[in-house]
């Protein structure tokens, strides 16, 4: 059985069908602070297979002591945390509490039974704001942090690679930990009914995307043209979620191989294609046939220009790659939008 922390969030439920499409059994633990239970059956309803579900906390110690005693957990997927870069800048102490004191519990309680095999959700933000002639960024570029958010990232990354470290010296059963980048997961799965449910004003460029197409916003802000891009706004690469989901079951099938994964490894994943901001409307308008209202704004603080992926080595190493294109992305983001213009609150 795989435990799913954070498994009823955007990018958790998604995995959570890919690991049952591939017949792994699935307990989710979380505290639905960002999320609902619904995503959860739907999961349940799209593959014609029973999750697990456990409402709690992963910084609850004895909680998380209870589920590994009561279950044969081989291996856990940890999405749980806290995610908005501007809201760690203002709550700083929330970020740092939410995110790695849940690691650390997990990990913890994870070595106390035994079960050392682990696949943590990091960002590609751990790359900073990186120069040009990095790009496209491989695991090897240079790590630093722009905010709390990031640099909680950062702390758990490091954090994890003391643990197989300390394997060694302690003569123990070796950690196998997957540290896996995402760049910036956008689309939803094609049923069009699990998808990303945002609350408030979207920070992110897709929701606020479809937002804006469903008429809940007036029109999108583009957040600067004078960027030293293709068309002046900013750069990233783009990656469907479907992908990135698989992305873990290739991971978790690596560590569970006799094989494994050799103590901490990280691996980006994304397409190795950067989309300007611009571009991703364009896309967005032309594959769905709606249009989206914009206005260039000032830059956004603490953006950066341009970053995408090298993701060489979770080809090499996990045999993962991409198979979704960006018309699959905007189809499938619309898909979900225009099905559920409130989210889950129908
Ligand atoms: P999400 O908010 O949709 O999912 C996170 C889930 O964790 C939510 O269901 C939330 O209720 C739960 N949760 C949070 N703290 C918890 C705790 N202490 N105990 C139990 N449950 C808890 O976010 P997501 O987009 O699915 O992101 C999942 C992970 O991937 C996060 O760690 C995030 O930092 C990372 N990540 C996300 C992105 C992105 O753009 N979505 C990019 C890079 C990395
Ligand atoms: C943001 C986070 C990053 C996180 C990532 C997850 C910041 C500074 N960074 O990155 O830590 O890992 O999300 O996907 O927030 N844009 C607009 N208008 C909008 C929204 C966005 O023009 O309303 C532009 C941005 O300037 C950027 C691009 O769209 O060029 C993507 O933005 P966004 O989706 O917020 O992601 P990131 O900034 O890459």
């Amino acid at each position: 059985m795989i435990l799913v922390t954070g498994g009823a969030g955007y990018i958790g439920s998604h995995t959570c069908i890919e690991l049952l499409q591939n017949d792994f059994n699935v307990l989710v633990i979380d505290n639905l602070m960002n999320s609902s239970f619904e995503a959860l059956k739907r999961v349940e309803k799209i593959t014609g297979k029973s999750v697990g579900f456990i409402e709690g906390d992963v910084r609850d110690n004895a909680l998380m002591k209870q589920i590994f005693s009561n279950y044969q957990i081989e291996a856990v997927i940890h999405f749980a945390g806290l995610k908005a870069v501007g809201e760690s800048c203002a709550l700083p102490l929330k970020y740092y509490d939410n995110n790695i004191n849940s690691t650390l519990v997990l990990c913890q309680t994870m070595e106390e039974a035994g079960v050392k095999k682990l696949v943590f959700s990091s960002s590609a933000t751990v790359y900073g704001d990186p120069s040009p002639e990095t790009l496209p960024l491989t695991e090897q570029a240079a790590l630093s942090a722009t905010n709390p958010y990031g640099r909680s990232k950062l702390i758990i990354e490091e954090m994890l690679r003391d643990l197989p470290a300390a394997d060694k010296l302690n003569n123990a059963n070796p950690w196998g930990i997957a540290i896996l980048r995402y760049f910036n997961p956008v689309g939803n799965h094609k049923s069009g009914t699990l998808g990303e449910d945002p609350s408030g004003i979207p920070n992110n460029l897709m929701p606020f995307i479809t937002q804006t197409a469903i008429g809940r916003r007036k029109e999108l802000s583009v957040f600067g043209d004078n960027y030293d891009t293709i068309d002046g706004t900013g750069v990233r690469d783009y990656i469907h979620v479907v992908d990135l989901a698989k992305g873990h079951v290739k991971a978790v099938e690596k560590l569970l191989s006799n094989e494994g994964i050799n103590g901490a490894q990280a691996y980006n994943l994304g397409t190795g294609s950067g989309v300007s901001v611009l571009q991703m409307v364009k896309a967005f308008s032309e594959e769905n046939k709606v249009t989206i209202a914009y206005k260039i704004v000032d830059r956004r603080p603490g953006d950066v220009t341009a970053y995408y992926a090298n993701a060489d080595k979770a080809q090499k190493e996990l045999n993962w790659t991409t198979e979704l294109t960006l018309n699959d992305m905007v189809k499938d983001s619309w898909n979900w939008q225009s099905k559920n213009p409130n989210g889950y609150q129908q």
